[in-house]
Parts: structure tokens; C-alpha cells; sequence
């Protein structure tokens, strides 16, 4: 006979073992299962009580507002920093998909190793009116805010060079927490990519013409300063410049250099001004422009019936280029009374109305202009304003990981012009389907934030990652270039 004692005991014991087979049975007997609860659990990133989720698709779910879209790194921005990852009371350091807390980014993990050349200050921050002490390159990032702002206003559409150096500057400080997609190293040939810190839109919007007795345009000297300093560099001669990139968001920017340097992988609003062979989606990266109204925090969105206007346009109407159907289609629509048309390009005071206009709008028009693309697509999506694209030659950021048809829609600029067509068309989408494309907006919206410091699936994130998903086809041309030369020095 057994005592008692030993009988509860073996009970608990057994009691025990089946508990934990059960739970490992639940952990690995579905293999793709067994991995979303890892990255669910791994991925519950605190930052400053914004919690956000990366889900098992890949994209990010946020729980509570993110920290706002500041137009300059902010003084809270900076409180950003000390939060470590809560995972189960435990602070991690670090978690599969290269996050962090307080320590530098791990280099091997890194999807995207980057060299950044130590341009002369007059080819970035001196544009902004920067000045260092002698010998001094980049501004220092131990100070808070010591970033000087980029210019308010349009400028900032354009601003992506700005947003990608800056991550960089600060790839290998501890305690900014940021993603870890990207890293700056400090021997070239340890890197994937060769970024050249150029704000060249800025260098146009900020010196376009000739100036004084200037026999140059400072923008046209720094674009050739930089043509001569990248052919003399041995990075350069490498690969021919294929593993260079060069930010040229605003269609006008690098006008003078851009044949000379077109091998280099461009950051992009489009093609619209580019020879196919200058610029193409094979090698070249289209980043959002940075929109110019408010993000809708998503809480505040309005849902279909809280969005009295129908379909919201705000832009010039007559436009050279590919704008003339601008025109038509405010002769067709003007007459409709929930239809609004506002004109002019939007200036400082326009913003606020426009962001206003456009989240109680059901649908926003996106229609060609002088170029393909425009930051009212941007604004849109930040407005939660279901995009309408009345664009053939438009080129859309990070179309390889997002369909846009889930939270566009799509119109031919031939079936647009038709009498009646754009209105049948909106005015046919159901409320339920409307919402479902809403829905998608208010996920996707974060993708097209700037913000610094970065934050995991933003804008600045989100480039990194297409840079590194084109790295493929730069390592394609490395190996067919080693064929012959391995085989005959061996
Ligand atoms: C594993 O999970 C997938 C997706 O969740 C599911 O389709 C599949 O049936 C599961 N397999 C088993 C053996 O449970
Ligand atoms: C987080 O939010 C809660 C309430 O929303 C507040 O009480 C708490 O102080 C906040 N914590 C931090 C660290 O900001
Ligand atoms: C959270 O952010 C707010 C401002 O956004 C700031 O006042 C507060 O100190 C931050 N809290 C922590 C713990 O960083
Ligand atoms: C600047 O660089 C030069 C040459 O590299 C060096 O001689 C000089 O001491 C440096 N000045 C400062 C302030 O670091
Ligand atoms: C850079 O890396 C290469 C290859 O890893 C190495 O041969 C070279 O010595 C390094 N250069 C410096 C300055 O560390
Ligand atoms: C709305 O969605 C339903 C189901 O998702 C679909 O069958 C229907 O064709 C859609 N209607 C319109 C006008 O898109």
C-alpha cells in the first residue's frame, strides 16, 4: 500500500507533466503557429505607452496612437529613448527581428549594412544653415535636438533625404530606440549600399537660379562637385556606381548629375522626368512625399456617414503636361453639390483647410499634374480619405509588399473623362465596402510617416527595407562581374 503522502504527490507530478506536454503540443505542433505566437509575444514593443504589434504578415498593428509625426525631432522625442521592451516583465534587448532597447544595433543582423561618405557639410546640413566647428562633418547626435530642422512649408514634401541621413547618423547610438533594418558602418567594403548624403532637393528648392554674379547655380555646382568626387572614388569604380544611393526626391533635383550618375539607385517621387534607362522601378526606390496635413489619429477617424462630402479635390486646375484632364473633369463634376473642388496650390493657411476638406470626404482625387505623382495621394491616406487615382504613369511607394488596391481605387484617365462615369463609379461603392478600404487605411497609414527617431514600418523604415529587397540584383551583377577573374587567379 502506498502512504497517502506519496499518492497527491504523484498526482500533482503527473498533473504537472501532462500540463506541459499540452502546452509544448500547442507550441510545436503547428509550425506556423508555433511562429506567430513567438513574434506576437517578441514584437510587444512599449514605446512610451504607444504599444504596437507586428503581426504575423508583417505589418504593424497599432494599439494606441503613435508618437506624432513631429516635423523636427521634438523635445518628447527624445523621452522616446529609455523604454525598454516589456516582455513579460523581462526587458529584452533584443528580439528576432533585429528591435532594440538601449543597445546599438547588432551589425549582423542588420538587413541593410550602409556606407555613408563624409560629404563636406555644404553638400546637407550647411544647406540648412548648419555650421560645425573645424573638422566637424555631422552634427553630433549626443545633444538632443541637435539636428538643425529642415525647412517648414512645401520644402518638406521632399524632405526624405533629410529623414534617411539622419537614421543613419544615429544607426549606431545607444539608448535611440529605432529598427535596426539599417546600419551605418564605417568601412565601405563591409556595406551593402553606398549612401550619398546630398539634400539635392533642397539644394534646388533652396538655389534654383543663377544669384549675384554667380556664373553657376550653387545647385548646379555642388551637382557637378559631386559628379567629380564620386567618379574619383574607388566605391564608385567598384561596381560603376550600381551600389550607390542617391535621394532625388523632387523631380527637378540632381537635374545636371543625373545622367552622369543614372547607374546609382535613385529615392524617387517617380519617373516622370527620367529616360527609362535612367531611372526604373528594376533599381530605383519611390519613396512617399511627406504629407502636409495633419495625420487623422484613428480614433478620430470619421467613419462613412460622418463624411458629408463625396469626393474632395484641392490643386490647380490647369496644369501643362499630362494636367489637362484637370479640366474635364471640373467641367463634369462642379455642378454636383457634394462634390468640392478647391483651387490653387496649397499654401501655409491652405494645409489646415485641406486636411479638414479631406477627412470628411469619402473619396479624394488624385489626378495627374505637371507630374505623375503628388503629396495629395499622401495626404489622403493620412486623412483617411479613400484615394481615387486618375493617373496611368503614377509610380506607388513599396507596391512590392502593399496593393494599393485594397485601399485605392483605380480609374483610367480615358474611362474618367467620360460623362457620368467617376460619379456611377463612387457613387455605387457601398458603404461596406468603403469601410473596408478605410479600414486598410487607417493600418497602412504609418508607412507613410517621417518621423525621427524612426519607428518600426514608417516611411524611413520602410525604404530601408525596399533598399535591401533591390540588394539582390546589385549581388546578381557582383557574381557575373567574379565569373572569369576567381577562375583565373586560381
Ligand atoms: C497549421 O496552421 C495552419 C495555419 O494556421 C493551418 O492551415 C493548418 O491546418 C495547421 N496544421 C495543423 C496540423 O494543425
Ligand atoms: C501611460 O498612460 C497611463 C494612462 O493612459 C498613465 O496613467 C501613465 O502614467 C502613462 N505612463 C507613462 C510612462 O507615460
Ligand atoms: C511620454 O511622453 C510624454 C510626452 O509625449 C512625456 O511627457 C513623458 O515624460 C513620456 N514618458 C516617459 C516615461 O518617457
Ligand atoms: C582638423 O584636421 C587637421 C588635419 O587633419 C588637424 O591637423 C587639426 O588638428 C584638426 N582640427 C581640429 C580642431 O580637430
Ligand atoms: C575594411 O574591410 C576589409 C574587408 O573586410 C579589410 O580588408 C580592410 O582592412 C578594412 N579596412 C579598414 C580600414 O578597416
Ligand atoms: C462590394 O463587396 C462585395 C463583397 O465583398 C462584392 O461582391 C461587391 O461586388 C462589391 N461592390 C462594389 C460596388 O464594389
Amino acid at each position: 500500500m502506498l502512504p497517502s503522502k506519496f499518492l497527491s504527490w504523484l498526482i500533482a507530478v503527473s498533473m504537472i507533466l501532462l500540463t506541459l506536454s499540452s502546452l509544448s503540443l500547442h507550441q510545436f505542433s503547428n509550425n506556423s503557429e508555433n511562429s506567430f505566437i513567438a513574434r506576437s509575444v517578441f514584437n510587444f514593443i512599449l514605446v512610451n505607452n504607444s504599444s504596437i504589434y507586428l503581426k504575423a504578415n508583417g505589418e504593424y498593428d497599432q494599439m494606441k496612437s503613435p508618437p506624432s509625426s513631429p516635423e523636427m525631432p521634438r523635445k518628447e522625442d527624445t523621452n522616446i529613448q529609455e523604454v525598454p521592451f516589456q516582455v513579460s516583465g523581462h526587458a529584452m534587448n533584443m528580439d528576432e527581428t533585429g528591435q532594440h532597447s538601449g543597445a546599438v544595433c547588432d551589425q549582423s543582423r542588420a538587413l541593410l549594412r550602409v556606407y555613408m561618405y563624409d560629404l563636406p557639410s555644404e553638400f546637407h546640413f550647411g544647406l540648412l544653415g548648419w555650421k560645425g566647428s573645424a573638422n566637424q562633418t555631422w552634427p553630433s547626435v549626443s545633444i538632443p535636438n541637435g539636428f538643425p530642422p529642415y525647412p517648414g512649408g512645401l520644402n518638406l514634401q521632399h524632405s526624405a533625404e533629410y529623414w534617411l541621413t539622419i537614421d543613419l547618423l544615429v544607426s549606431n547610438t545607444a539608448n535611440i530606440v529605432r529598427p535596426c533594418s539599417v546600419i551605418r558602418v564605417q568601412n565601405s567594403s563591409e556595406a551593402d549600399v553606398i549612401f550619398v548624403p546630398f539634400f539635392s532637393s533642397l539644394s534646388y528648392n533652396r538655389h534654383p537660379k543663377l544669384q549675384g554674379h554667380e556664373k553657376v547655380s550653387v545647385n548646379r555646382m555642388l551637382q557637378d562637385k559631386l559628379v567629380q568626387f564620386l567618379k574619383g572614388r574607388d566605391e564608385w569604380k567598384r561596381l560603376g556606381g550600381r551600389d550607390h544611393l542617391i535621394v532625388a526626391h523632387h523631380p527637378n533635383s540632381m537635374l545636371f548629375a543625373r545622367y552622369k550618375l543614372g547607374s546609382a539607385m535613385f529615392v524617387l517621387a517617380d519617373f516622370g522626368r527620367y529616360p527609362r534607362k535612367i531611372a526604373n522601378i528594376e533599381k530605383d526606390v519611390i519613396a512617399p512625399y511627406k504629407h502636409m496635413v495633419r495625420t487623422v489619429l484613428i480614433a478620430n477617424s470619421a467613419s462613412f456617414s460622418e463624411r458629408p462630402t463625396l469626393i474632395y479635390f484641392r490643386g490647380a486646375i490647369y496644369r501643362k503636361d499630362g494636367g489637362a484632364i484637370r479640366q474635364v473633369l471640373y467641367h463634369l463634376l462642379k455642378d454636383e453639390k457634394d462634390v468640392h473642388f478647391a483651387f490653387g496650390s496649397v499654401q501655409a493657411n491652405g494645409i489646415k483647410q485641406a486636411g479638414k476638406g479631406m477627412s470628411s470626404s469619402k473619396f479624394c482625387l488624385n489626378i495627374a499634374g505637371d507630374t505623375p505623382s503628388s503629396n495629395r495621394l499622401f495626404d489622403a491616406i493620412a486623412s483617411h480619405c479613400v484615394p481615387v487615382i486618375i493617373s496611368d504613369e503614377i509610380e506607388l511607394p513599396f507596391e512590392d509588399v502593399l496593393d494599393y488596391s485594397e485601399f485605392c481605387v483605380f480609374v483610367r484617365a480615358s474611362d474618367a473623362v467620360k460623362k457620368g462615369y467617376l460619379l456611377n463609379l463612387l457613387r455605387g461603392i457601398e458603404q461596406e465596402n468603403w469601410t473596408k478600404m478605410w479600414e486598410r487605411l487607417k493600418k497602412i497609414s504609418r508607412h507613410f510617416e517621417y518621423q525621427y527617431p524612426s519607428q518600426p514600418g514608417d516611411a524611413v523604415d520602410m525604404i530601408w527595407q525596399t533598399v535591401s529587397r533591390k540588394k539582390s540584383a546589385t549581388q546578381l551583377c557582383v557574381h557575373r562581374k567574379n565569373r572569369y577573374i576567381r577562375s583565373q587567379s586560381s
